[in-house]
């Protein structure tokens, strides 16, 4: 992880207000939003649980009614109201960031955090609940399962790696929250006055 000590940096991001957790299905990202709004008493914002609360409909069959693009522009229009949110604890699906320039959008609000993990990791996670993500559910043996991540991650690391912090989401849980309590902007996320 880079932790970067320098006062401009700091500074810039204490005027920030999000903070958003981002990577690749099965990084880790619900599990650890939840825990870390806890310990800050924050909310705790889990895109993909929200658009489907509101659509009353999985994930799953979102993508078949409206298809992948129009998952897409739920995303971009929930981001975009997340802007004037109070400061916030965000798990974001993991292609949020990757269209719609929904990066860019997550710089200009927050602190952006990339989970990091390896393919083995996130194969054998994802193993055993590719059923709940449309893109890997028709995926039938772990060997086609492994190659899709990789070519997929390999799509998308450039957009995860423009993050602020990249932390190893292969840390257990309370690994992961010391890690992230030394960020700055994170342990101290009360910004006054946002
Ligand atoms: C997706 C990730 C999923 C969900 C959807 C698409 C993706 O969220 O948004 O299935 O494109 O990577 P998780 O990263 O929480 O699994």
């Amino acid at each position: 992880m880079t932790i970067v000590s320098d006062k401009n940096k700091i500074s810039q991001e204490k005027k920030k207000k999000h903070i958003f957790l981002l990577g690749y299905m099965g990084s880790g990202k619900s599990m650890l939003g939840g825990r870390l709004a806890q310990i800050l008493d924050k909310d705790c914002i889990d895109t993909d649980d929200t658009i489907e609360a509101r659509a009353g409909m999985t994930i799953t069959e979102i993508f078949s009614q409206v298809g992948e693009a129009g998952f897409r522009n739920l995303e971009k229009q929930f981001l975009e109201e997340l802007v004037p949110h109070p400061p916030s604890i965000i798990s974001t699906g993991g292609g949020m960031p990757c269209y719609n320039e929904g990066l860019g959008l997550m710089k200009a609000t927050g602190i952006l955090i990339y989970l990091e993990a390896s393919i083995d990791v996130l194969v054998d996670r994802l193993w055993q609940e590719k059923h709940k993500r449309p893109l890997l559910s028709h995926l039938n043996d772990k060997a086609t399962l492994f190659e899709f991540v990789n070519r997929h991650l390999s799509e998308r690391q450039a957009c995860y790696q423009k993050s602020d912090y990249t932390v190893n989401a292969h840390l257990d849980a309370d690994q992961l929250i010391e890690k992230l309590m030394l960020i700055p902007g994170v342990a101290e996320n009360t910004y006054p006055g946002l």
